[in-house]
């Protein structure tokens, strides 16, 4: 397996394009299957993610082409026809979001049978809230041996489903499944997430009735069928953040592209508490840092637009240098520390109880081998590989190629010393 090495200490000066979201263009992709005319998504990124989901769909009788149109990567995904409404144990495992292809495979053809996803790295991530507003759609839903049949022979049924608490996936899964069920849908505390709005917008483009994506309660009038549309990706707000914590902890100045500062401003409202010049722009920010000690901000992770649960461990990373001490609240996820016996082998202070990091700042981390464990964790390693003295090698880094596209040619762009090692070379960790 790949490894990435960084060797630290070198400022980053230039300019970083950001992709098109990942947890959008998933769902996006699912969205496909509402339809048997073709929908073309541009701004894609590609990502093992985006890759591994165009196999599961071809598997359920999509057309998934790839290719370099004038706005970039494009994938236009086109099922005519549902040959398969199963959606088994070794595809829907390796990848989560595959379970999202259960409500629009039950909106297209009445029925499926979907894997559960099972637990993840980081919690037990359930999926009880997606089903259950399935059901309150008419569905009727059966689990045996780790499989959900679901059946909804008459069609959907428009109903009013109010969310206990706020779950970007059963809202985006509910969205997918309530566009062509007959009548009204009501979705209350729903979640604001900029990929819902997109999800929607997309829906929209796809003959939908949708409104109100983007606040707390979606009002969708079904309709009898969709149509194909072009729809363009939002771009990443989690590699934007990613990558605006990689240039504050190394130093310098890098501007951002094809991004947008609103979808972070949790995060850039810290940053700047912290010390970071950020400065927005007409397509992303500059993020600029001239060699001051970082002061420690404390921070909590809540739904959007608070500080996203996915840019925790990133900002971990910036803190580990900061002067004086920073609190991190994980809310959303109760597992999601993976990272701090991998940040502290590089050097940092950090100590955890329960929901809570606590992160004394200490004045240099210096490079080791670390593990990636989740896709938000090993790119904290990366960021707190550029500042660390010495090399830093991250393992396993597929959990990297899940979400972060061309990362090594971005960063060395702006002048990083990192590359990767291919698994031949020089033996390997796992
Ligand atoms: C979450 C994040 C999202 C992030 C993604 C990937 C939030 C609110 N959501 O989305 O921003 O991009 O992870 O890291 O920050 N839950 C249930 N039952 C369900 C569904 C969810 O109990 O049926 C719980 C989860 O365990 C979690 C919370 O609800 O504690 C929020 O989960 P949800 O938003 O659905 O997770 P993701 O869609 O994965």
């Amino acid at each position: 397996m790949d490894r990435i090495a960084i060797t630290g200490g070198r400022p980053l000066e230039g300019e970083i394009p950001i992709s098109g979201a990942k947890n959008s263009a998933i769902k996006l992709m699912a969205a496909s299957l509402l339809t048997d005319a073709p929908l073309r998504l541009t701004n894609m990124p590609r990502l093992a993610d985006t890759r591994f989901l165009g196999r599961l769909l071809e598997r359920l009788g999509a057309r998934v082409v790839e290719l370099e149109g004038d706005q970039g990567a494009e994938t236009i995904l086109h099922t005519p026809e549902i040959v398969s409404a199963l959606a088994p144990y070794d595809l829907v495992r390796q990848m989560r979001a595959s379970f999202n292809v259960l409500g629009p495979l039950i909106a297209r053809t009445g029925q499926a049978k979907v894997s559960l996803p099972g637990g993840c790295a980081i919690g037990a991530r359930p999926v009880d809230l997606h089903l259950k507003a399935l059901e309150a759609l008419g569905a009727t839903i059966d689990l045996h041996e780790g499989y959900v049949y679901a059946q909804a022979p008459r069609g959907l049924k428009g109903a009013t489903i109010k969310f206990p608490f706020v779950s970007v996936g059963a809202t985006e899964h509910t969205l997918l499944a309530a566009v062509l069920a007959d009548g009204e849908t009501v979705l209350e505390n729903a979640a604001c997430e900029p990929e819902i709005t997109d999800l929607a917008d997309c829906l929209i483009a796809m003959g939908a009735k949708v409104e109100g994506a983007g606040t707390p309660t979606i009002r969708v009038m079904g309709v009898a069928k969709l149509h194909g549309a072009t729809h363009r990706v939002v771009p990443d707000r989690i590699e934007t953040g990613a990558f605006a914590c990689a240039a504050a902890i190394a130093g310098g100045e890098v501007t951002l592209t094809n991004t947008r500062a609103d979808y972070i401003r949790a995060l850039v409202d810290k940053m700047t508490a912290a010390g970071v010049e950020i400065t927005e722009t007409n397509d992303g920010l500059t993020i600029k840092r001239n060699g001051a000690r970082l002061k420690g901000v404390d921070i909590e992770t809540e739904p959007y637009p608070g500080f996203a649960t996915d840019l925790q461990a990133p900002f971990m990373a910036l803190m580990t240098l900061a002067d004086g001490e920073s609190v991190i609240r994980e809310t959303i996820f109760e597992n999601r520390f993976m990272h701090v016996p991998e940040l502290t082998r590089l050097g940092a202070d950090i100590s955890v109880q329960g929901g809570e990091a606590r992160v004394r700042g200490v004045a240099g981390l210096t490079g080791a081998q670390v593990m990636a464990t989740d896709l938000r964790a090993s790119i904290s390693l990366v960021i707190a590989g550029l500042a660390a003295k010495g090399e830093t090698v991250v393992n396993r880094v597929y959990h990297l190629d899940r979400g972060f596209e061309r990362l090594e040619q971005k960063l060395s762009a702006c002048g990083a010393q990192i590359r990767r090692i291919r698994g031949s070379e020089g033996g390997d960790e796992d």
